[in-house]
């Protein structure tokens, strides 16, 4: 067996304020196999973000990575000198943010930014690196990109632009890509273009993908499996298929009813009452509990684990042979 592309394993991450510490990601584990599309769902605050900053080793200070470990197809990656993370920045991960223009330097041509990247990571001379960012620009759906190549950032679209960022994650031919809300910035008909872009290269490439969004329409259609979120833990993870149609965690239920059907009708909004708690307010027991209609004692006083049920893990006691035989 080979090791998964991405392994977290009970990550943790703390901010330090003036409050004190905060604990944004409290033991987090997931792996990302080769070819393979995880998505990571939760509202906003959820600690989506931080986990793949933690993965990518760009927690600023007055953050950092408390517990845990990260490897990377089977090397431990969180405790790699600054200098060497660099490396397997750009190299071995690529990374597309929600915002194609804090990837992409407004003073540099588009395809002098691709080439550089490509020479950094490769033995190409300059005119091969050219010809690679053109071919790149092409895979990406630029049109004409021998032409395209010579702009700059600002003669491109949102979309086109974010393809162009897509364009540059991919020169470096990374293991893995996180890609951090890539879609929420543009036009609804060019979202799904990127999406079926960034679907296309687990397929083509073998590329292991961390997709962060909001969007459960867009996990449903792109994701192999899929993550859900809760105040810096992981409530339910398993295939997207399965936890789409028979989620298991209360809060999961909650956000699948909010999923729009394809027809757009019957929209079965089901509003989950009360707001995520702020990561200073974090309740006892199960952070969701003050939330939860099914919440019960133990969920007030116990921190759920992630237990499996079938291909699905949920952390939710109600899920617990020794919660059934107590009861
Ligand atoms: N630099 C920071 N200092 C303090 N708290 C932070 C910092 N960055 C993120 N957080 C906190 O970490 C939590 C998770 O944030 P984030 O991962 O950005 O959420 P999201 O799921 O919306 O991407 C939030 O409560 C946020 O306020
Ligand atoms: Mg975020």
């Amino acid at each position: 067996m080979t090791a998964p592309v991405l392994s977290v394993r009970n990550l943790q991450v703390e901010f330090e304020t003036r409050r004190g510490m905060l604990r944004a990601i409290d033991s987090v584990s997931y792996d990302i196999a080769k070819g393979e599309v995880l998505g990571v769902v939760g509202e906003s605050g959820a600690g989506k973000s931080v986990t793949g900053l933690a993965v990518i080793g760009l927690i600023d200070p007055p953050g950092r990575i408390s517990g845990g470990e990260i490897l990377l197809s089977g090397l431990r990656i969180d405790n790699l000198p600054p200098e060497e993370m660099r490396k397997v920045r750009g190299k071995r991960i690529g990374m597309i943010f929600q915002d194609p223009l804090t990837s992409l330097n407004p003073l540099y041509r588009v395809g002098d930014q691709i080439i550089e990247t490509i020479k950094t990571h490769t033995n190409l001379t300059d005119q091969q690196a050219r010809k690679r960012a053109i071919d790149l620009l092409a895979e990406v759906g630029i049109p004409a990109p021998e032409k395209r190549i010579d702009g700059y950032p600002h003669e491109f679209s949102g979309g086109m632009r974010q393809r162009v960022v897509i364009a540059l994650a991919l020169c470096a031919e990374p293991e893995l890509i996180i890609a951090d809300e890539p879609t929420t910035a543009l036009d609804v008909s060019v979202q799904a273009q990127i999406i079926s872009l960034i679907k296309r290269l687990g397929r083509d490439h073998g590329t292991a993908v961390m997709l962060v969004t909001h969007d459960m329409g867009v996990i449903a259609e792109t994701c192999d499996r899929v993550a859900v979120m809760y105040a810096g833990r992981v409530a339910e993870i398993g295939p997207v298929q399965e936890v789409i149609k028979n989620p298991l965690h209360p809060y999961a239920k909650g956000l699948m009813g909010a999923i729009p059907t394809l027809a757009g009708e019957d929209k079965r909004l089901v509003q989950i009452p009360g707001a995520m708690p702020r990561l200073s307010a974090i309740p006892p027991g199960c952070s969701f509990n003050p939330r939860c209609s099914s919440a019960f004692d133990r969920c007030r006083v116990d921190r759920p684990e992630p237990l499996r049920q079938g291909t699905q893990a949920v952390a939710c006691h109600l899920y617990d042979r020794a919660t059934e035989t107590a009861a």
